[in-house]
């Protein structure tokens, strides 16, 4: 059978780090995506390709790489993300050439990975996944990240669309959300290992979970009420 590729797109130190390792020892040729990725390929089953997410065009450039060197990939992580804390009370004290560019980073190039994921998706037999790695901004939000929030709210809305639109052809869409044990954001003390365990058991079909994958560290799924819990 065909090695798989995991293509990473926002891939640092935490969470990406985590599952390229994770995917890797599973078998997987990881391609792993950032501003400060090299393009240099490690060995024959690592590549690292630049990519700005705040660029939607770099990540259909990076999809158009990744097919002419190892062909379709068939797990797609989403892990970028951009962010502009204010004051609660000066939420919309952001100049609109901030506001655009995190919104390409946090909502148009994730349609962009979700639209080329589904394309990929659709030319390969047996499970696909694609993961963004969601916060609890769809459940309301935290006031004073407006930027993060209306991006992560929109990548939301996306996915729980997707998982609709492409369940029967075995192509799955979550958003992953880690939280504390009381249901409330990860303020601090986000767990690398933790989203990697989780991004793995999903690819791998280990568990069987809706679009929105609410985790805690050391439990794993947890459904939490629907309601803005800080
Ligand atoms: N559940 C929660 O409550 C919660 C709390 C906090 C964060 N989160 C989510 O966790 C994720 C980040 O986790 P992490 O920090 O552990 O991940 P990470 O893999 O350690 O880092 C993410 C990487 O994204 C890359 N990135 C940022 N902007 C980019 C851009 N414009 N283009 C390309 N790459 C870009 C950065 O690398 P470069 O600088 O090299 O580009 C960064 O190192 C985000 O999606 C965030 O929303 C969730």
């Amino acid at each position: 059978m065909a090695q798989k590729t995991v293509l990473v797109l926002g891939c640092g130190p935490n969470i990406g780090s985590s599952t390229v390792g994770t995917f890797r020892k599973s078998g997987y040729r990881v391609v792993s995506a950032s501003r400060s990725c090299d393009g240099e390929a490690s060995d024959d089953s690592t590549m690292a390709l630049k990519c700005d997410l705040a660029q939607p065009k770099s990540v259909e450039y990076l999809f158009k790489t990744v097919r002419e060197e190892w062909g379709e990939p068939s797990v797609v992580v989403y892990n970028g993300c951009a962010y502009y804390p204010t004051k609660p009370e000066e939420s919309f004290n952001i100049p609109t050439e901030n506001f655009e560019q995190q919104l390409a980073i946090n909502t148009t190039s994730a349609f962009v990975a979700m639209r080329e994921a589904a394309n990929s998706f659709a030319r390969l037999d047996g499970s696909k996944t694609l993961i963004f790695t969601g916060t609890m901004a769809n459940e309301g939000g935290v006031p004073g990240w407006l930027t993060l929030c209306v991006g992560k709210a929109a990548g939301a809305y996306m996915i729980d669309l997707a998982e609709n639109v492409y369940r029967e052809q075995d192509a799955r869409f979550h958003c992953v959300d880690e939280r504390t044990s009381e249901g409330k954001p990860m303020f601090e003390g986000l767990g690398g290992q933790a989203h990697a365990d989780v991004f793995l058991d999903l690819a791998e079909r280990k568990v069987d979970l809706p679009w929105q994958v609410t985790f805690v560290s050391g439990k794993g799924y947890v459904e939490f009420p629907h309601e803005l819990i800080l």
